[in-house]
């Protein structure tokens, strides 16, 4: 057979090439790396995600798994030549439009399988495809933020034809569904993410993993490597980080080194890192390294961590315990007695992936005396007081600048390649760059914590609530990263948004020798919904109360207490949430019944879940800073600290801050996120950039326009024009003027400003748990239909309808897409995504929902305004999570009978208890 040429002639996106292609090189590859296309995305190397998706003569295929030299004498249309194509940029305009891309980077794969279905389906008298043929299409590609409802919506309006564009209407940007302001850079391949920017000197990091969950190991003499491994310029050992050799979240905190030190505490922990000629880094082999290891017994589940003579894992916590949480209200034992109704159980979640297409990746490089760092994170100012320590830094001499982040959901609040390759290029005063690769991905993020909780509850004979008790441990792995955090809001909020007068939750977050669990969507709360909802279930179904009105009768409005002792002051909608799903709630039971009558063999049922969550941080100050300036030339600057994960905070943010001045936001430019330039926003985390950096854009849009107010003598009311060296301004139809270019410049340019910041008001918990742990909440409730497959114990999701309260939508259309994304990562907590330590490693083994999941979704928006926020708006990422899985299991014990207390309800386990309730009858 013929050796594969040296090098290939192909044609891409219209222009001849020829590139060398060894054997075994990837047309994925020559793309990214030989033609500097990185619009092409690598989510996992292995063909699952689909990210890399291309067009290869005319039919899709994933880049990854094609040998360069198959693409000889081909023709390959990547993302970045869908503009030069008018179904490509139709396509594009759509997804614009319509809010199909959220972080962005499966959305070329997106974009380059509906154009494989359409270009052939568009041909002259081809019949318009139907939705399961767009579903067929680009069903190879994952995306983990969108819940693909508008990816498909998208695609069908071009099938359609009904893609005309309307541009949105001038004025007010608050609560219009505008296409996202830096949206066009997801759709043409130039938004660069982690691993798509390097200088080409770059050395490449990777680094050497842990094989045992728990060992004492020595490093032998590296010294004859380099001799063996041209090219290998750096073996980096936990002696050579030229700080502090910890990382954490928390300031007293920092139990994980940034490479062990002779002790490892779970798989896949980082050991050594090799830095040099990224073939000689990859040519190295675990056995060619001196490890020596001496494995010890881990410790699996958090009943082997708290048993007696567990070993200890943490010096510093001699009983495994890393952190508790307590919220205590009334006499919980004593009110069960007067009780009508009790119900108890005992429940169990499993690890859950992040699963964002993105791996881990970024770029270091020392600047002198200070280092630059471009990554993708949610939370660069965290990241950068972290790489300072590491490198023995002030914080000053770091600077982050986020990539484009390619999903996050909590997994990118810690540090991941930024303590490596920021001490590997201060060591060699060299650019080095690192990619995870999708298995170093799974084996080191940390994830949703399992979570084993017993509860108790109880209401009187009228269905109101009595009381409410929870323990919930929460394995938290290896090391604390956000561990206290779950065991500190859980307890706030695991009795859910009713009022209980008598409450007793507690909860753990407890070491083990598994892989560490951190923030993910929802920080606990989504874990004890499901067994605080389900329990409200079986007290409706005791007291005979359909389940929907049992919520309603016990939900928290303006004026309760929680249980924390906090008073609600305003927007607590609920109620209305509950109000405005009661006729589709009647129309699923309806539809349920008669489909039970016709069907005996699946069987359809209807579930409810209610959530509340609170926006920010517990109990602490988490402020954010927002400025707006305007130069000599008119330019409107917008420095915007906050990272956009893909949930859109560029252009809430956006419309907030141009409202507050009076701008049009097409007018607004932004820098957003880079430490150097932006002031402190925080993490993106915790639902809180709408409501905490929304709240200071306003305020820094509202302070630029008052001081532009003032220099033109002008009432509040006034109207300014912007665009030009001059701002005219109109007030009660007298006009004056400010020249720009006569008033005095600062450093960065700018000649007038406005800054604003808000932290939300809070008070610490006490001992019980008493205090004001956020300024506000979000409310929701879920409805969904089901089928249950009684033969195979399968699980068919119908519809749902999401019932939000956010205050107040600043886009509607960027809210639907956080809920729908929301409810697609619920059904896969519910049903399917389980992560085992030491036996997932990719995405083949950890299925998350494909377009095929999907149930029809449909969204009733609540505007309950919260007067702390930015026009009333609250948050939304995590509220749109919460209530699904709840939900999802309430529908499933209505089909069938049985109640899940495990998830997710995988079809064995259903299909289990299906068997043992037959058994008992
Ligand atoms: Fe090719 Fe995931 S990178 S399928
Ligand atoms: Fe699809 Fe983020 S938008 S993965």
């Amino acid at each position: 057979s013929a050796a594969a040429p040296p090098e290939i002639r192909l044609t891409v996106n219209g222009a001849a090439r020829i590139v060398a292609a060894p054997g075994g090189r990837r047309l994925s590859e020559v793309l990214r790396e030989d033609l500097g296309l990185t619009g092409t995305k690598v989510g996992c190397d292995a063909g699952d995600c689909g990210a890399c998706t291309v067009s290869l003569d005319g039919r899709q295929v994933c880049a990854c798994l094609v040998p360069a030299a198959q693409a000889e004498g081909a023709s390959v249309l990547t993302v970045e030549g869908l503009a030069g194509d008018p179904l490509g940029r139709r396509l594009q305009a759509a997804f614009h439009a319509h809010g199909a891309a959220q972080c962005g980077v499966c959305t070329p794969g997106m974009l380059m399988a509906a154009h494989d279905l359409l270009s052939r389906i568009l041909l002259p008298r081809a019949p318009a495809p139907a939705r399961g043929d767009i579903l067929d299409a680009l069903g190879g590609v994952l995306c983990r933020c969108t819940g693909y409802i508008k990816i498909v919506e998208a695609v069908e309006s071009v099938a359609r034809g009904d893609d005309a564009l309307t541009p949105p209407a001038a004025g007010p940007s608050v609560g219009a569904s505008l296409p996202k302001l830096d949206g066009l850079s997801r759709l043409d391949g130039s938004a660069s993410f982690g691993a798509d920017q390097a200088p080409p000197d770059a050395l490449w990091l990777r680094v050497v993993r842990s094989p045992h969950a728990r060992a004492a190991f020595s490093i032998g003499d590296t010294a004859g490597l380099a001799a063996r491994f041209p090219g290998l310029v750096l073996v980096m050992t936990a002696k050579d980080i030229p700080g502090q050799n910890s990382f954490g979240v928390y300031p007293d905190l920092k139990d994980q080194p940034v490479l062990a030190d002779g002790h490892v505490r779970y798989r896949g922990e980082a050991v050594l890192a090799l830095v040099g000629a990224r073939a000689a880094v990859d040519a190295v082999t675990i056995d060619d390294l001196p490890l020596t290891w001496t494995p010890e017994t881990p410790v699996t589940g958090v009943g082997a961590a708290l048993a007696d003579g567990a070993p200890v894992l943490h010096a510093f916590r001699p009983d495994n315990v890393l952190a508790r949480g307590m919220v205590e209200c009334g006499a919980p034992e004593d009110a069960l007695n007067s009780a009508a109704h009790v119900a108890e159980g005992r429940f169990e979640t499993s690890f859950v992936e992040h699963a964002y297409i993105e791996p881990e990746a970024g770029c270091a490089q020392r600047k002198g005396d200070r280092i630059e760092i471009f990554a993708c994170t949610q939370a660069p100012v965290m990241d950068r007081d972290e790489v300072a320590r590491v490198l023995g830094l002030s914080n000053d001499a770091v600077r982050i600048i986020p990539s484009a982040c390619g999903g996050g959901f909590g997994g990118k609040l810690d540090v991941s390649v930024q303590p490596l390759i920021a001490a590997a290029s201060w060591l060699l005063d060299r650019p080095v760059r690192a990619v995870w690769s999708r298995i170093e991905s799974m084996a080191s993020s940390t994830k949703r914590h399992p979570a084993e909780i017993t509860a108790r509850a109880s209401c009187g004979a009228d269905g109101r609530l009595v009381s409410y008790e929870m323990d919930g441990d929460f394995n938290t792995g290896a090391y604390a990263s956000w561990g206290p955090t779950v065991a500190g809001r859980v307890p706030v909020h695991a009795s859910g948004p009713y009022r209980v007068p008598n409450v007793r939750n507690r909860a753990r977050a407890v070491y083990t020798n598994e892989t560490p669990a951190g923030a993910f969507r929802g920080f606990g709360v989504p874990q004890a919904a499901i067994a605080q909802e389900t329990l409200f279930d079986t007290l409706a179904i005791k007291a005979g109360i359909d389940r929907l009105e049992f919520r309603r009768i016990n939900a928290i409005h303006v004026g309760d207490a929680t249980p924390s002792g906090q008073v609600l002051a305003a927007s607590a909608g609920l109620g209305e949430c509950l109000e405005k799903l009661r006729p589709h709630w009647a129309a699923m039971l309806a539809d349920a019944a008669a489909h039970n009558r016709r069907d005996t063999r699946r069987r359809r049922g209807v579930g409810i879940g209610c959530m509340w969550y609170g926006i920010g941080n517990t109990s602490m100050s988490n402020p954010s800073t927002m400025r707006l300036s305007l130069d000599a030339s008119g330019r409107i600057t917008f420095w915007n600290g906050a990272v956009d994960i893909g949930q859109g905070s560029t252009t809430v943010l956006g419309q907030i801050a141009a409202d507050a001045l009076g701008a049009p936001v097409e007018l607004l430019h932004q820098v957003v996120g880079d430490t150097d330039l932006t002031a402190d926003a925080g993490k993106t985390s915790a639902s809180r950039q709408t409501f905490v950096s929304g709240k200071a854009a306003e305020l820094a849009g509202a302070a630029l326009r008052a001081e532009i107010l003032r220099l033109t003598n002008a009432g509040p009311d006034a109207a300014i024009r912007f665009g030009g060296s001059v701002l005219t301004v109109e007030d009660g139809g007298r006009m004056a003027s400010l020249d720009l270019s006569g008033l005095p410049r600062e450093p960065d340019g700018s000649v007038l400003q406005g800054v604003g910041t808000f932290d939300p008001p809070t008070r610490p918990l006490d001992a019980r748990g008493q205090g004001v742990p956020y300024a506000t909440y979000g409310f929701a409730a879920q409805i969904c239909s089901l089928d249950v497959d009684l033969d195979l114990g399968t699980v068919k999701l119908h519809r749902i309808v999401a019932a939000h309260d956010l205050g107040r939508a600043i886009n509607p259309m960027l809210v639907e897409g956080q809920i729908h994304g929301g409810i697609a990562q619920g059904i896969g907590l519910a049903l399917m995504e389980e992560f085992i330590p030491g036996r997932t490693e990719n995405l083949h083994d950890y299925l998350i929902p494909t377009f095929g999941d999907m149930p029809e979704i449909e969204i009733i928006l609540v505007e309950d305004p919260e007067p702390l926020g930015p026009s009333g708006a609250k948050g939304i990422g995590e509220p749109a999570l919460a209530p699904t899985a709840p939900a999802i299991l309430s529908a499933i014990r209505d089909a069938v009978g049985v109640i899940p207390t495990k998830v997710p309800v995988l079809p064995h386990r259903l299909w289990e208890l299906m068997r043992e309730r037959e058994a008992v009858r």
